[in-house]
């Protein structure tokens, strides 16, 4: 599952090629915080990556926001993430925020 947010369009472009590669569910960020849907159940061997841009030096607020809330039934053992075009930098929030809900 590919959860992914895109402003002008690169990301979105990312994010479908690995969805496409990998054979992942998308799930765009916006439609689903509008949905109120924060709530995924993961099959076994179900890997989960997250997709955006960085804006100063940061994932987008609404990106962060969305991570708050989310909540998986079967924690991914060890979630996949694609940050681009800066990885690094947004990998440790967001493997914190999954250790905090899980
Ligand atoms: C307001 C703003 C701030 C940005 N800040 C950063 C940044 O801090 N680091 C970075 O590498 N790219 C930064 N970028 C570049 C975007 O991450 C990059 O253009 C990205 O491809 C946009 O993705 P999108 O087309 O999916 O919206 C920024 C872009 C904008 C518009």
């Amino acid at each position: 599952m590919i959860f992914y947010f895109s402003g002008c369009g690169n990301s979105r472009f990312i994010a479908e090629s690995i969805a496409q590669a990998l054979n992942e569910q998308l799930v765009f960020i916006p439609e689903a915080e509008r949905e109120g849907h924060f709530d995924y159940t993961l099959a076994e061997d179900e890997r989960v990556g997250f997709v955006f841009p960085i804006y100063s030096w940061c994932p987008p607020q609404l990106v962060m926001d969305f991570v708050q809330k989310l909540k998986f039934t079967k924690a991914p053992n060890c979630p996949t993430m694609y940050g681009w075009p800066s990885p690094v930098a947004t990998m440790a929030g967001l493997r914190k925020r999954f250790s905090a809900n899980n």
